[in-house]
């Protein structure tokens, strides 16, 4: 067990009907709101009407700030600073998913400087501070509504750049799994896959041998994510499917499976962030199909940890543990297959030909997250391991 500090000061309201509170948990940072959203799901779900109806009661003055896009982008982000210093703006709220409450992050935090909020993301400026942040979270996937985590993509530059820092954590947080019924069944999925990402991305890297309890933790946060997403598949108003979903993609990536395992990375991430630059994939959807590659390359160094996590998650028998851990490779994928996440590169529309523009591309990212073992050629083997035709 490493060192580490864990300090998570998000409140978080978990539950049925507990959007009615967004107005009173906002109101004590001031009464100028900016409303970021996305592109217009919380009108049609009806969780607009009822975020404004707390707003307005709770006596806040709303300026809206909807079109946050999935994959959100910089032009966006810069626009919404804008607003918010032109209304001294005193509290953001975020109702949305990953997008839009990385997008109000970015605001928040760009709306207390005077230099250009892509440089937070260059890791050029450290954020200082950030106008508080409540949120109302309609997507179980990111994990943004509980860490200090931002993900944009400059869209002139076509980079997509995640940064992190204590600031940026929300002050609250509403987590009505309710709210996430209307999402889609492949974004559903796909949300899932995001949540096992962040989690196999602590559980593989790590370069501590001997973790047990978090090892556990993740597994077991693995297993009930797969678990609850075949519940939704059979019934899309599974209320405990969808609590048991939201709660475990909180987790996954709110500082508790990474506390005490050292410094860890996102290699999975580093790649898929190219995916989506490129091609606007959904995050999730390119997760699934850049996994199986990069446990595939991994695994050749260390399948003692493969073997382990094939064990306890897919209860594969095989005493080899090389043979258990390619096993287990091969059941995650079929996971993936099963519930209709793409697991090739094809199956996202991308040709084979785009894989040394993705890896140059990753290659920005592999630098600023100092993923130093990563060069272009490893970064588009593993990609070649992504192709329909470069299955081993
Ligand atoms: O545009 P809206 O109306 O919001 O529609 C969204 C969007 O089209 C829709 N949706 C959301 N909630 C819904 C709904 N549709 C119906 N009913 C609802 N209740 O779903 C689509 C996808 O939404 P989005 O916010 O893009 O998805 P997600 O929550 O997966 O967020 C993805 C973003 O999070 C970033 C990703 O890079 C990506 O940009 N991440 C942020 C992280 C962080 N801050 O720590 C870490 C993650 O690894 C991830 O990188
Ligand atoms: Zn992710």
């Amino acid at each position: 067990m490493q060192n580490f500090v864990f300090h998570q000061p998000t409140k978080i309201l978990f539950g049925r009907e507990t959007i009615s509170s967004i107005g009173s948990e906002s109101i004590v940072f001031g009464t100028r709101a900016l409303l970021v959203y996305g592109s217009g799901s919380i009108r049609e779900n009806g969780i607009y009407d009822r975020v404004m109806a707390s707003l307005t009661e709770a006596g806040l003055e709303v300026i809206e700030y909807p079109g946050v896009r999935s994959n959100p982008v910089l032009s966006h982000v810069r626009e919404g600073i804008r607003v918010a210093k032109e209304h001294r703006i005193e509290v953001v709220i975020a109702v949305g998913g990953g997008s839009v409450i990385d997008s109000a992050k970015a605001i928040a935090a760009g709306a207390l400087v005077n230099h250009d909020v892509w440089l937070f993301f260059k890791g050029k400026k450290s954020v200082a501070g950030k106008l508080p942040l409540t949120c109302v979270l309609t997507l179980a996937a990111a994990g943004s509504e509980m860490n200090g985590g931002m993900v944009l993509t400059n869209d002139d530059l076509r980079q997509k750049f995640g940064t992190g820092n204590q600031h940026l954590k929300p002050q609250v947080s509403i987590l009505d799994p309710e709210a996430t019924f209307s999402v889609p069944l492949d974004y559903s999925v796909y949300g899932a896959v995001d949540a096992i990402a962040h989690i196999l991305e602590f559980y593989f890297t790590t370069g501590d041998p001997t973790t047990p309890v978090q090892d556990r933790l993740m597994e077991g946060l693995v297993l009930n994510i797969m678990e609850a997403c075949e519940r939704i598949l059979v019934d899309p108003k599974d209320y405990n499917a969808r609590a048991d979903l939201m709660w475990c993609a909180t987790l996954a990536l709110n500082g508790l499976t990474g506390a005490g395992l050292g410094p860890v990375g996102f290699p999975m991430h580093m790649i898929e962030h190219s995916l989506s630059a490129l091609f606007d994939v959904p995050h999730g959807a390119g997760l699934s199909v850049v996994i199986p590659a990069w446990m595939t390359w991994r695994n050749e160094q260390n399948p003692l940890k493969f073997a382990q996590f094939a064990r306890r998650v897919f209860g594969v028998l095989e005493s080899d543990d090389r043979l258990a851990a390619n096993q287990g490779i091969h059941s995650l994928k079929s996971w993936f297959k099963k519930v209709k996440s793409p697991v090739f590169l094809e199956d996202l529309d991308i040709a084979p030909s785009a894989i040394d523009d993705l890896a140059a591309n990753a290659m920005d990212l592999a630098r600023l997250w100092r993923l130093r073992e990563y060069d272009q050629g490893i970064i588009s083997r593993i990609l070649q391991g992504c192709r329909r035709s470069g299955l081993r």
